[in-house]
């Protein structure tokens, strides 16, 4: 079980980033719940950077991101380099970016993706191993890219 999961969303993703902390509280997790917190509007870079932050000094080894669809806020997650935000929509995309892409922030849209869904894909991604091996050397490739 991961140490202390992060968890934040912009105004899109407010109401299951809210569903997801009770849930997570409720199976045990340590959560950190980085807002935002209220239903205002807010700027999903700004709510991304909020998360990188964390990662960045330690204070979450894993994250979950939400936006309306998961996409700009997994676009701006994935500026920062040592971050690898898997925007997901099954079960079956939450297991393979933990064991293929070691994904360490979880993206999921507020707006597409129902509840339990959510829950099966967040305790999916937080309980799923990297496989290493050849995933290893396409992970490290990630953190060499230049063209
Ligand atoms: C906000 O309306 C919406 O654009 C945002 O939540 C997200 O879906 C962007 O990708």
């Amino acid at each position: 079980m991961a140490d202390m999961i992060a968890i934040a969303s912009d105004h899109g993703g407010f109401e299951l980033k809210n569903a997801l902390v009770e849930h997570l509280k409720k199976e045990g997790y340590n959560v950190a719940d980085l807002g935002t917190h209220t239903a205002d509007s807010v700027d999903y870079p700004d709510i991304a950077a909020r998360m990188a932050e964390a990662i960045r000094n330690g204070e979450a080894e894993r994250g979950i991101l939400l936006c309306g669809t998961g996409i700009g806020i997994s676009i701006a997650a994935n500026r920062f380099p040592f971050i690898r935000a898997a925007l997901v929509h099954d079960a079956f995309g939450a297991r393979l970016c933990r064991e293929h892409n070691n994904a360490n922030v979880l993206v999921l849209g507020g707006r597409t993706t129902g509840p339990e869904v959510a829950f099966d894909c967040a305790r999916i991604f937080l309980t799923t191993d990297f496989l290493g091996d050849r995933h290893a050397r396409r992970v490290e490739k990630l953190s060499h890219l230049s063209c």
